[in-house]
C-alpha cells in the first residue's frame, strides 16, 4: 500500500545483493512510495549480484560501485549521486555487513586479528565513512535521515554471531556520536534499527542460523519481524512522520529484545 510517504525524497541504498537482501525490499518501498533512489553496493557485489533486475524495478535507478570502506569510492558515489538527483539527498540507507571470521570459521575466542579489523570496518566503521564523506561534501540536505541496520547481539551475546557482535555495538555507538554532530551541524538525523533475523546471504551465513530464526520466532510475541516489514519500519524512518527520532538503536523484533522467555520455548523444555 502505497502513500507517496517519500514523495521528492532522493535517497541513495547500500546493500542491495538479491532480492532476499533487506536493501532490496526497501528500495521498492521507497520506490513505491514515491522516492527516487540511486543503488550501490560493492563492486565486486555488483559482478555477483542480480542488482541491475532490481534497478529496472526501480525506474532504472542508476547502479554505481563503491566499496563502502572507501573513502575515493564514496566521494565518487556522493558526486555522481548529486549530480544523478540534481541536488541534495533526503535518505541513506547503510545495510552493510561481513565478517571474514564468520566466512573463514574462526572462532570468537580463537579470532584472526585482521579479519576482525576488517569485520569493523566494513559493518561499523563504513557507516562513520559514510557520513564523514557526505557531510563534507555537503550532500545532505537538512533533516535529511540516515539508517544503518543492526542487531540485538550489540547488546547481548549470540553464540556464532562472533565479532559482528562487537561491529554492532560500534554501529550503534556511531549513530548516536555522528547523530549528535551532524544534528547540530545540519540536522540530519542518524539511526539504527535492530531487526529481526532474516534468512539473507548475511544472516544465514551465521553458524546455527535456522535454529536461532525458530528459536527467536517462539520468544517473540508478534513473531519475527521480516525484510519487508523491516523495509515498512524503513520508509516511516525516511518518512517526514519521524524527524525528530535521533541518536536511537530502534528494536523492530516483535518484541523478542524485551521477553525475558516465552511459554512457546518454556514447553519446549518440559518435552
Ligand atoms: N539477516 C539478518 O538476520 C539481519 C538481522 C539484523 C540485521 N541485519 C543487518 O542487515 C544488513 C543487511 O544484511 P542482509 O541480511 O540484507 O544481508 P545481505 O547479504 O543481502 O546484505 C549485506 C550486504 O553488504 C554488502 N557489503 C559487504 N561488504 C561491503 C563493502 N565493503 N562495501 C559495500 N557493501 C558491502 C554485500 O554486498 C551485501 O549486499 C546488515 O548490516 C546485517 O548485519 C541482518
Amino acid at each position: 500500500m502505497a502513500n507517496q510517504l517519500l514523495s521528492g525524497k532522493k535517497g541513495i541504498i547500500f546493500g542491495a545483493l538479491d532480492e532476499r537482501s533487506i536493501a532490496w525490499k526497501v528500495a521498492l518501498r521507497a520506490v513505491e512510495e514515491g522516492a527516487e533512489i540511486v543503488l550501490s553496493n560493492a563492486p565486486v557485489a555488483l559482478r555477483m549480484g542480480t542488482i541491475k533486475e532490481l534497478a529496472a524495478q526501480c525506474n532504472n535507478a542508476p547502479v554505481i560501485g563503491a566499496d563502502a570502506t572507501s573513502i575515493p569510492d564514496l566521494e565518487n558515489l556522493f558526486n555522481q549521486a548529486t549530480e544523478h538527483f540534481g541536488g541534495k539527498i533526503d535518505f541513506v540507507l547503510h545495510s552493510i555487513g561481513m565478517s571474514p571470521n564468520v566466512r573463514k570459521g574462526f572462532a570468537y575466542d580463537g579470532t584472526n586479528y585482521d579479519n576482525f579489523l576488517k569485520t569493523l570496518d566494513i559493518s561499523a566503521l563504513s557507516f562513520h565513512k559514510v557520513m564523514q564523506t557526505a557531510k563534507k561534501l555537503d550532500a545532505l540536505n537538512e533533516w535529511a535521515s540516515v539508517l544503518a541496520l543492526s542487531y540485538i547481539a550489540a547488546q547481548r551475546t549470540f553464540p556464532g554471531y562472533n565479532d559482528m557482535g562487537d561491529a554492532k555495538a560500534l554501529l550503534e555507538s556511531i549513530a548516536r556520536s555522528f547523530g549528535y554532530s551532524y544534528g547540530f551541524a545540519k540536522k540530519v538525523r542518524v539511526n539504527t534499527i535492530s531487526q529481526s533475523p532474516v534468512p539473507t546471504t548475511a544472516g544465514s551465513g551465521v553458524a546455527g542460523f535456522d535454529g536461532f530464526y525458530g528459536y527467536a520466532e517462539k520468544m517473540s510475541p508478534l513473531g519475527n519481524a521480516s525484510a519487508a516489514d523491516c523495509a515498512n519500519y524503513c520508509i516511516t524512518l525516511f518518512s517526514d512522520l519521524t524527524r525528530m527520532v535521533t541518536m536511537q538503536n530502534l528494536f523492530h523484533d516483535g518484541g523478542f529484545s524485551f521477553t525475558g522467555v516465552s511459554e512457546g520455548v518454556v514447553e519446549r523444555f518440559n518435552q
